[in-house]
């Protein structure tokens, strides 16, 4: 499979014929959005588990040394909390560029925290993409995460603030809270 999963995107719009959009960001997104938008909400989806397991060879890593970012696995009963954005549709063109590293869109339903939901889109990688490392023992995740940077700055930067966005919302999240308490002990 490609790794440039851009063209794929632009094929892939369940929200065609809407003008605006929900993103539901559960990584980078909670914290940097860097692009525009009309409203901004914590949200959790149901279903998945959010894992340090796609590889960075573009933003966290090199391909020589790819980082491990995350990414969602389904997970029955589990939930993710993140944040939702409101886009104008447009808005996805460049973050199909900017997530072209094996993240494909996929529809969920998002959670607000009055009871209210909407339908909405998630970067995910799923495991049958060339940059998926999947599941690794808890050290051997933080020791890569550790030492490894790319273009977008260190592994251990994406971690921690990764973490640290979590902890913010008031989120739980054992899984990123584990490898961050083991990244900074290194
Ligand atoms: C996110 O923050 O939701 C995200 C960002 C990049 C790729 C996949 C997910």
């Amino acid at each position: 499979m490609t790794l440039d999963t851009t063209h794929i995107n632009q094929r892939r719009m369940p929200f065609d014929d809407h003008d605006e959009i929900w993103l539901f960001g559960y990584g980078s997104l909670i914290w940097k959005a860097g692009f525009p938008y009309h409203e901004r909400r914590p949200a959790h989806i149901e279903g998945w588990a959010r894992r340090f397991w796609q590889g960075s060879h573009d933003h966290r890593g090199t391909p020589e040394s790819p980082g491990r970012v995350v990414t969602l696995i389904s997970e029955p009963g589990a939930i993710c909390q993140g944040m939702a954005y409101r886009i104008d549709a447009a808005t996805l063109n460049p973050l199909d560029v900017r997530e072209r590293n094996g993240y494909l869109r996929e529809s969920v339903t998002l959670h607000f925290p009055d009871s209210s939901h909407a339908e909405g889109l998630i970067y995910l990688a799923t495991e049958d993409n060339a940059a998926f490392l999947g599941d690794a023992p808890l050290d051997a995740m933080a020791e890569q995460i550790a030492n490894t940077h790319g273009p977008s700055g260190s592994n251990r930067d994406y971690l921690l603030h990764l973490a640290a966005s979590l902890e913010d919302l008031g989120a739980e999240d054992e899984h990123v809270f584990a490898l961050a308490e083991r990244v900074r002990r290194l």
